[in-house]
């Protein structure tokens, strides 16, 4: 079954397409001919991934899903949640964001630099009855654990994995493979109902 993923974004798609399976071949909307930043000018994460589903549903009138995923820090009141993307600045730089947050939590002992990332995925399907033609179906996920004191030299992964540890692991996510990464982390036990669900309409 083809399925259309609302993001730009390889890493996502990569951890996706292994969290669906064989039974799923993901598109992603650059594959189509579309171009540029879908838009997520929300505040919330919840209404993010809505509305870049809900756009690319609009575009191309076919089933897909989205992913928005946000990094919150309880010793920074929660930030940079839904801003995680451009939490140091407009160009969304990856390096930029994670050297922000070490520098806000420099002398922040690592106990008190509990954090999560929180995802919510939307999945965007046609239906033949009802007026509207569509319905919106979310799952959510989220992975505890603490912002490391250093980056880690690992690797693997994108965006905050090299500062965060999740809970009952001593390395950052950056430092383990994508299926242990997908075992634990908030975009697996999203996309793992989403496949759940996917597998019982089949
Ligand atoms: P968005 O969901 O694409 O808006 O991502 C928000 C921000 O969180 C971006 O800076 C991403 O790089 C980062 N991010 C999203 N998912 C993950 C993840 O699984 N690990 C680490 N960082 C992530």
């Amino acid at each position: 079954m083809d399925i259309l993923f609302a993001t730009n974004n390889p890493h996502k798609a990569e951890e996706a397409a292994k969290l669906l399976g064989p039974a799923f071949h993901i598109l992603l909307p650059s594959s189509l001919g579309l171009e540029g930043d879908i838009p997520e000018t929300h505040d919330t994460i919840a209404e993010n991934s809505a509305e870049k589903a809900l756009f690319i549903w609009k575009k191309f009138g076919r089933i897909c899903f989205s992913d928005d995923t946000g990094l919150e820090i309880d010793a920074l009141g929660g930030a940079p949640g839904v801003y995680s993307a451009r939490y140091a600045g407009e160009s969304k730089n990856p390096a930029d964001n994670r050297r922000k947050v070490l520098g806000q939590l420099d002398g922040v002992p690592f106990e008190k630099r509990t954090a999560r990332f929180r995802c919510a995925v939307t999945l965007v399907e046609p239906v033949t009855e009802g007026q509207s033609g569509f319905k919106t179906t979310v799952f959510e996920g989220t992975c505890e654990g603490h912002i490391a004191l250093a980056e880690s030299e690992g690797v693997q992964g994108f965006g905050y994995d090299s500062i965060f540890i999740p809970n009952g692991m001593e390395c950052t996510m950056a430092e383990v493979s994508l299926e242990v990464k997908n075992e634990l982390s908030h975009r697996g036990k999203a996309m793992r109902e989403l496949a759940k669900y996917l597998s019982a309409k089949k």
